[in-house]
Formats: C-alpha cells, structure tokens, sequence
C-alpha cells in the first residue's frame, strides 16, 4: 500500500516490518561465532512479533538465496552489514557518554534494546521515540521478559512527522545540556524535505558538544524500484507482504554529511565497506549489492 501523510503501522505491518527485519538481523549476527556484537534482546522480541518468516530467518529454516536470487555469500553479508552497523552506532554512543554526554534520544527506535544493553554510566537518560504500537510493544515484551533498562528509559509514543520536539521538551529532554542524537535506519522513510526538518528541529534542540549519528542511503536517490518490486514478490512467496517500493521515499534528497556541515556541525562520514574492513569481514560485491548502494555512516558534532 502506498504511503500517506499520517499512516502507521505495528511491527508486523508496512514500515514497522522493517524494524522486526533489522532484529532479526541483530539475532543472526548475534549467534554468528565471530561474535561482532551482541544484542540478547533482538531475538526474542523478533519471536514475540510473531512473523512466521523472521522467525524462520532466524532459525536457518528459510533458503535466502532462493528467495532472493542471491547467493549465499549475498545472504552473510546483509547480516553482516547489520552487524557493522550495529556496531558503529554502539560505539557511537558510549564514545559520546565516554566524553561526558548524559543524554542520548533514539529517534525511530523500533526494537532497538540500547537502552537495555549498552553500559551507560550512571545519571545517563535514554529517550526513545517511535510510534505509539512499535513503543508499547517493545516496552511491554521487554519487561514480560523480565529485562531492566541499564538507563533511565522514556518513551515517547509519537510519529516524527508530528511535534516530536514539543513532546521531547514535555518528557524532560535538557536542552541546555549536550545530547547524542541517533536516527538508525529511519530517513529512507521520510520525504527528503522532512529528512531536513528532522535535522534543523534536532540542531534547534541542541548545545554544542551535541552529537549525531546516522546514515545516508545514496541508493535512494536513483532507486531501482523494479528491482526492489522483484525482491518483494520473492518475499511475498513466503508469506511476508512487504514493498520496500512503496515504504521508501526516492529520488534528490540532501546529502546528510553536506547539510550537516552547512547547518553547524562537523560531520565525518564513513562507508559500510570501510567498516567491513575495519570488522576483518569480507566486503560484499558491488555487483550482488543490494539497491541502496554503498550507505554511509555518520557521525557529527556541533560545533560552538
Ligand atoms: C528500519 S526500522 C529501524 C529501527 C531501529 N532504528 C533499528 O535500527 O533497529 C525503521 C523505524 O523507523 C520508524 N519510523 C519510520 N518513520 C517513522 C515516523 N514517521 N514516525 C515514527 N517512527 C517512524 C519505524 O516505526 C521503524 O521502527
């Protein structure tokens, strides 16, 4: 179904399958030997979800190259790629608690368990933002599960197309205090002028010392939606009706590490196969790639 100004969704359904399709990738890599990360929470909130294909994923009883015409070379490397990412963004936030940061908002966290699992030091307040299903979910299965935040957690029920700043504000956010900012795998899914948005109303609530973490897509810009159609029929064999087509935003959009520079910050970026090789994991082939190209990782800071 296609997009529209106010949709929403739970995990099972439209953009909230995404964030049950990282779990699930969070779960895979963390069972991998190699152990490149570790998020014990990712693979029973994935089962709790409850869709049969994830769980099927996880458990190895799914055939990914059947599915996606890709090798199984191909199939490593998407959880592998989750892993880098994971990875990167983890280390994100405890080098910003390293340097004093006390306040970190995840934006669009889904089933992210950071609040649950990274070490964060003590007096350390994690705001979590997603919509009001993905939240409650999470919450609610967490705690079923007996799991305690290792921050204090406040979760903020809202879609970021809406006043998220007010509600922000409202839930105790110190904007005279530096704050970590994260938005992981969330701009694809908004409309490039709201990707803007996003960051001028972040740059509006921040000191300098403020951090961002995020990643630029570069394959949004000259999306295959053919391909990615093809993909989804596959997957839709299988019993999972998502379109990736559909659920994203193609076309111009800012290139993030541009716009942040221009606005104040001073962001670096970082490229998954940089990060590949940092991890020691072998590097995907750019011609069995997936659509969304080469991403970028970014971190920035602002500067005073
Ligand atoms: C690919 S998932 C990423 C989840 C999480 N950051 C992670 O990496 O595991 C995309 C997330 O963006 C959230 N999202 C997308 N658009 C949103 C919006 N307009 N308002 C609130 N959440 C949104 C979805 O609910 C979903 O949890």
């Amino acid at each position: 179904m296609a997009r529209s100004h106010d949709d929403s969704w739970d995990l099972a359904s439209s953009v909230g399958v995404t964030a049950t399709m990282v779990a699930a990738g969070r779960a895979m890599a963390t069972k991998d030997p190699r152990g490149l990360i570790n998020d014990p929470f990712a693979e029973p909130l994935v089962r709790a979800v409850g869709v049969d294909f994830f769980i099927k994923m996880m458990d190895g009883d799914l055939d990914m190259a059947a599915i996606q015409d890709v090798s199984p070379t191909r199939a490593q490397a998407m959880v592998d790629g989750i892993a880098v990412r994971t990875k990167y963004f983890d280390e994100y936030f405890i080098s910003a608690t390293n340097g004093g940061i006390r306040q970190a908002v995840i934006l669009a966290s889904g089933l992210d368990a950071r609040a649950y699992r990274l070490p964060w030091p003590a007096g350390t307040v994690v705001y979590e933002l997603d919509q009001p299903r993905v939240t409650e979910f999470k919450t609610t299965t967490l705690a079923g599960l007996g799991a305690e935040p290792t921050a204090a957690r406040r979760v903020i029920p809202i879609d970021l197309r809406g006043d998220w700043p007010a509600a922000l504000r409202a839930a105790g956010l110190d904007t005279s205090a530096p704050t970590a900012w994260l938005a992981e795998g969330l701009l694809i899914y908004l409309p490039p002028e709201a990707q803007d948005r996003l960051f001028d109303n972040i740059a509006a609530l921040s000191v300098p010392g403020s951090t961002i973490a995020t990643e630029f897509v570069p394959g949004i810009v000259d999306f295959d939606a053919d391909r990615i159609r093809e993909q989804s029929a596959a997957f839709r064999e299988h019993g999972i009706d998502i379109d990736m087509a559909s659920l994203v935003y193609p076309g111009q959009r800012n290139h993030v590490v541009d716009y942040l520079n221009a606005k104040g910050w001073r962001a670096e970026g970082v490229t998954r196969t940089e990060l590949f090789e940092r991890a020691g994991l072998p590097v995907p082939d750019p011609e069995e790639d997936d659509p969304l190209g080469e991403i970028i990782f970014i971190s920035a800071v602002l500067s005073a």
